[in-house]
This record gives C-alpha cells, sequence and structure tokens, in this order.
C-alpha cells in the first residue's frame, strides 16, 4: 500500500490552508529554496506547499531517512529533488553541495548542514531562512556573525514543545509500546527516565493508558515537578526493581547500563524515546547477556544468567522512529511544525525578518497566527 502520501497532505489541514493562500499571495515568486530535511510523506506535503508559493523548491534528504517514494512523488510533483536513501555521509554531503549549486535564495536547514557548507562558498543572494533543529540552533549561533542573515529556529517555538515534544511523543511512544509488544498498558508498572518534555508526555500518556508510572529525574527541581504531577519519584534502584517497562527519555548517554541489570526484574521491557541510541547502553548490557534472541520484529530478549530475561525494543533505537511501520510523531505535530516552517520562510522572504534575526526563536506573531489557524480548524472539522 506504499506510503500513504495523499492520506497524509490530505491530513495536513494547516498546510492546505496556507497552501490556498499561497496560490494567491505568492510570496515566493521568483525565488529558489533549497531544503536539507527527512524526505518522507510529511515533508513532501510541507515542500508541495512552498511549491504553491511560487518557489523553485530543489530538496535533498538527511542522512538515514530519505524515502525513495517521497523522492518519486517529489519529482513527480515539480519539486526537484536530488539524491537517493543513502547511510554514505560522503554521498549525503554530495547531495547537500547539489543543492547550494543552484544557489537558493532561501534556505530550510535540518542540523546546519546546508548553513554550514553556504558558509565554505557564501554566495551574496542568500536572503536567509529556517533551521528546524536544536542541534542544528546550537552549530549555527556561534556563527551568527558570518551569517549575517535571518535564521529563525523552529524548534525553539513552545508549540513545537507542547504539541511535538511531549503530545506527540507521548502519543507515539504509547502507540509503538503497543504495536510492537502487543501488550497492554494497564496496570503495568512503567518507569520513566527524564521529566523533560517528552519525559512528561510519556508520563501522562502511559497514565492515561491505565498504567502505574514512576519518574526517576536526576535534577531535583523536575522531580519536584514529576512529585506535584502526582507520579512517584522513586530512586532508580528502587524504580528498577519494581518496573516492567523502563522508558529512557533524556537526552543523556549511559542512563541505563550493564550495572542496572541486576536491579531488573524477569521480562522486563526496555526502550528509549531520545534520540541517540545511548541512553541504553546496548554493547554493554549484551555483553553481559548469556543469550540473544529476536523474539518478534523489534524485540531482541537477552538471557541473563540466573535466568531472568530482558526484552530489549528496536535495539534502543528511538522507539517510535524504528521497529516495525514507524509512524513517527502525529500528522497534526507536524502540520504544526510545518505551518510555522512555512510562516517563518514567508517572514524572511518578504523582508520581515533582518540580519539581527539571525539564529533566533519563531517570532511570538507567527506562533499566535499558527495556533490561532489551528484552534480555528479544530472549531470547523
Ligand atoms: N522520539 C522522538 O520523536 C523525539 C522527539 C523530540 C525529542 N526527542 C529526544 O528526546 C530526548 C529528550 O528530549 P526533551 O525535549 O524531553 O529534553 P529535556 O532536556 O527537556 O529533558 C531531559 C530531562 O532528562 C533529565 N535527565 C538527564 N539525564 C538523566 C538521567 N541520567 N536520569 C534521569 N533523568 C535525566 C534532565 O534533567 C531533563 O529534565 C532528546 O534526546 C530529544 O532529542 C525525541
Amino acid at each position: 500500500m506504499g506510503l500513504g502520501i495523499d492520506w497524509i497532505i490530505s491530513s495536513c489541514r494547516l498546510l492546505a490552508a496556507i497552501g490556498e493562500e499561497f496560490d494567491q499571495t505568492r510570496p515566493f515568486e521568483d525565488l529558489r529554496i533549497g531544503t536539507g530535511i527527512h524526505l518522507e510523506p510529511k515533508t513532501v506535503a510541507l515542500l508541495l506547499t512552498l511549491a504553491r508559493g511560487g518557489a523553485e523548491v530543489v530538496s535533498t534528504g538527511n542522512l538515514n531517512t530519505t524515502q525513495q517514494e517521497a523522492l518519486d512523488h517529489l519529482n513527480a510533483n515539480g519539486v526537484r529533488a536530488i539524491g537517493s536513501p543513502t547511510s554514505d555521509p560522503g554521498e549525503h554531503d554530495h547531495y547537500l553541495r547539489e543543492v547550494l549549486a543552484t544557489e537558493p535564495d532561501l534556505l530550510l536547514d535540518n542540523g546546519g548542514d546546508l548553513f554550514v557548507r553556504w558558509l565554505e562558498a557564501p554566495y551574496e543572494q542568500l536572503i536567509g531562512g529556517t533551521e528546524e533543529t536544536t542541534s542544528g540552533r546550537m552549530r549555527l549561533a556561534p556563527l551568527r556573525e558570518q551569517i549575517a542573515r535571518p535564521v529563525l529556529v523552529i524548534n525553539d517555538s513552545p508549540i513545537k514543545q507542547f504539541a511535538e515534544n511531549r503530545h506527540a511523543v507521548g502519543q507515539s511512544t504509547v502507540e509503538s509500546y503497543l504495536r510492537i509488544t502487543n501488550r497492554s498498558t494497564n496496570g503495568k508498572r512503567v518507569t520513566i527516565f527524564g521529566y523533560g518534555a517528552c519525559g512528561r508526555g510519556v508520563a501522562a500518556h502511559f497514565r492515561n493508558a491505565f498504567a502505574e508510572v514512576s519518574v526517576v529525574e536526576v535534577d531535583p527541581v523536575t522531580r519536584l515537578e514529576a512529585l506535584l504531577d502526582g507520579f512517584p519519584v522513586p530512586d532508580k534502584a528502587d524504580a528498577l526493581q519494581h518496573a516492567d517497562v523502563v522508558i529512557t527519555a533524556t537526552g543523556a548517554r549511559g542512563v541505563l547500563t550493564a550495572a542496572d541489570l541486576p536491579q531488573l526484574a524477569d521480562g522486563v521491557v526496555l526502550m528509549n524515546v531520545g534520540h541517540f541510541p545511548l541512553e541504553i547502553d546496548v554493547p554493554g548490557i549484551e555483553a553481559e547477556a548469556v543469550s540473544k534472541e529476536p523474539a518478534a520484529d523489534g524485540i531482541t530478549t537477552l538471557g541473563l544468567a540466573g535466568g531472568r530475561r530482558v526484552h530489549l525494543l528496536t535495539g534502543g533505537h528511538m522507539v517510535n522512529l524504528a521497529g516495525p511501520r514507524p509512524l513517527g510523531n502525529s500528522v497534526e505535530s507536524m502540520d504544526l511544525g510545518f505551518a510555522l516552517q512555512a510562516r517563518c520562510l514567508e517572514a524572511v522572504a518578504r523582508g520581515q525578518a533582518g540580519p539581527t534575526d539571525c539564529v533566533v526563536p519563531v517570532p511570538p506573531e507567527i506562533d499566535a497566527a499558527v495556533a490561532s489557524a489551528y484552534v480555528e480548524l479544530s472549531a470547523h472539522p
């Protein structure tokens, strides 16, 4: 059945409304937009919307995540999509440089890859653009003086924080647990490591799914917040001894290691939500195991000395983006983020952001406009 690109596009209601407006207002007339963002159905909806605004869009994907069907769909619908799915950094670098060789007027960047390469061979007519991620913001912030153009950072919008990191990650983590294990959440003792935006959402969604949720958090103030939100906040050893499911959502390395194995109950399920597959030290834990068997698609069962078993989901990679049929975060949460993208690029194209707006959060008036549009659409299903 494929990726259901048409279904995704028709579910992006904010982008559809912006696309209708762009058909008339054409904010990107005579401009070229270069993009380097994951190429999958939801980003296809974004890039086609930008094209409706008059832009010539030249795009490539990110390392490891490009989907061939997305490339084909874009190329068949007037957006030039460069490259192919690749895990080779050299090949990916070549594709990014191909995008820049077309000298786009605006850049839609993800992780700072395009702006950093533009700085190697800058051309004058670049107006500015957007950056999707926190990691890109950290990479580009020290380069502000050299970039000297507006770059608006989408992830720093409060809307991204609560719509995607909290609500959507919480929901997709529960969905992934159910899909991969086919086990229930009811009455399960679930321990979440980390009570940031993601951890808060994961805790809330498992509680709403009738699990008994506890939180382990290293920051005392955030730990207090979890307690006041109604979650027990045991220390790590105590939490691990009683958990049926353990979830890491910290962004930190080595949250669960082989040293924690003695505490784990027989049959515990381990999964990670954080960006890097380093929160659970899989190589260290596997080195202690006496057996390793695939139990189902996305589940590895490790046998420990003494007979206990540990079930690891998706090899410790982000559970909502790895494993069988990974869907990622909900279309609505991505639609919100991409509406911010479209509006920010429009503001840069129209000269409403200047050189001092280099690597800054989404302007509050854009947050307000996108929030109001979503509320308005919700009232008229
Ligand atoms: N899977 C997804 O779709 C998705 C989406 C967005 C973000 N992420 C990733 O999820 C991770 C968390 O993001 P966030 O926005 O919640 O970050 P955050 O910084 O808001 O929160 C992380 C929390 O973890 C706590 N923490 C750090 N080390 C810990 C430890 N060893 N034990 C217990 N608590 C610890 C911190 O004190 C903090 O409160 C990041 O890696 C982020 O990139 C994943």
